[in-house]
């Protein structure tokens, strides 16, 4: 490490756009833990220098980690999951913890609907049935034409978790005159969208499924065989939340046996793995998790988590402080 200067040590435990890194350098003692041959070694040599912590959604900070940082104050997480972050292990050392929610609702549900269009009209289907110049010789018997799709306006929106993306998804569905119910535990107060208490409930009466709720065990294999049933052959399943809320084992089986219409996944429970099974399927849309990939939202992502951190490290407080740890 650089001899110590005045300004504050920070570790990155992770890579961070060039532009993010730099206007963290100008402010900050920067370190990037991925550096180091040896992690461990540099971190019980040199962990007590650092006083913040600059992590994302995607790589998280665990208990171990935050122990190695005994003067830890602060960690910038750049993203809106908070299921990788040991918010317990942070709580209990009095550690504050900002990321960059709202910011990125827009682009969410943005990704949401064209998902939903996608799984429903087979865009990525026909493009590849274009490119493979099976037009050409549509109708023949070496071809079939591309099959017919299922329409999305007027369609029946059920949404998993009304948080603040889900309600963003549930306004942008009113210009899809889409009729819109949500599941949560309980009802969110002042919504104009009737709740359902019961999600399979919800899924029998949808067809197009959207998962938004947040991931972490409170809501691991939510979305089950049995809701997959309950939606059945005729809906469509889309999750830009988390792979492990939904049984992605029973969501390939659901898929292959056509027991539902579709999927459109930005998410999977083991990334950046994606079933086998899924690879040779149409009725299947697969994304690399890039639900906030947008130059605008990656931005204004920076933007936060920089802020939180100097914010932080100069007045003591968060722009975005993350919600105490469930339970
Ligand atoms: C988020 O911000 O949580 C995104 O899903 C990236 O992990």
């Amino acid at each position: 490490m650089t001899p110590s200067s005045s300004r504050p040590r920070v570790l990155q435990n992770l890579r961070l756009m060039p532009a993010l890194e730099a206007r963290l350098a100008s402010a900050f003692d920067m370190h990037r833990l991925t550096d180091e041959a040896d992690p461990k070694a540099f971190l019980a040599a040199h962990g007590a220098a650092f006083t913040g912590l600059v992590t994302s959604a995607a790589v998280g900070v665990d208990a171990a980690l935050i122990d190695a940082l005994p003067k830890l104050r602060v960690i910038s997480s750049f993203g809106v999951g908070l299921d990788k972050l040991d918010l317990a292990a942070a709580q209990r050392r009095g550690i504050a913890v900002g990321y960059t929610p709202d910011v990125l609702n827009d682009c969410v549900a943005d990704l949401a609907f064209g998902l939903m269009l996608d799984a429903a009209r087979g865009l990525s289907a026909a493009d590849r049935y274009v490119r493979r110049g099976a037009w050409l010789g549509a109708g023949t018997p070496a071809s079939a034409p591309f099959p017919l799709g299922r329409k999305v306006s007027g369609a029946r929106l059920g949404i998993v978790g009304l948080g603040r993306i889900g309600s963003t998804i549930a306004r942008r569905a009113s210009g899809f005159d889409m009729s819109v119910r949500y599941h949560n535990r309980r009802p969110v107060e002042g919504a104009p969208w009737p709740h359902e208490p019961s999600l399979l409930a919800l899924a029998e009466w949808a067809d197009y499924l959207v998962i938004i709720a947040a991931g972490g065990a409170g809501t691991r294999h939510l979305v089950d065989a049995e809701v997959l049933d309950a939606l059945g052959p005729r809906g469509f399943l889309i999750n830009v939340s988390r792979g492990s809320v939904i049984d992605e084992a029973a969501l390939v089986r659901a898929l292959v046996d056509k027991r539902i219409a579709g999927a459109g996944l930005d998410v999977f429970e083991h990334e950046p793995q994606v079933p086998q099974e899924l690879l040779a399927l149409d009725n299947v849309v697969l994304l690399p998790h890039i639900a906030s990939g947008t130059v605008e939202t990656r931005q204004a992502m920076a933007d936060r988590v920089f802020d939180n951190l100097q914010l932080f490290l100069s007045e003591g407080r968060l722009v975005s402080a993350a919600p105490p740890p469930a339970g």
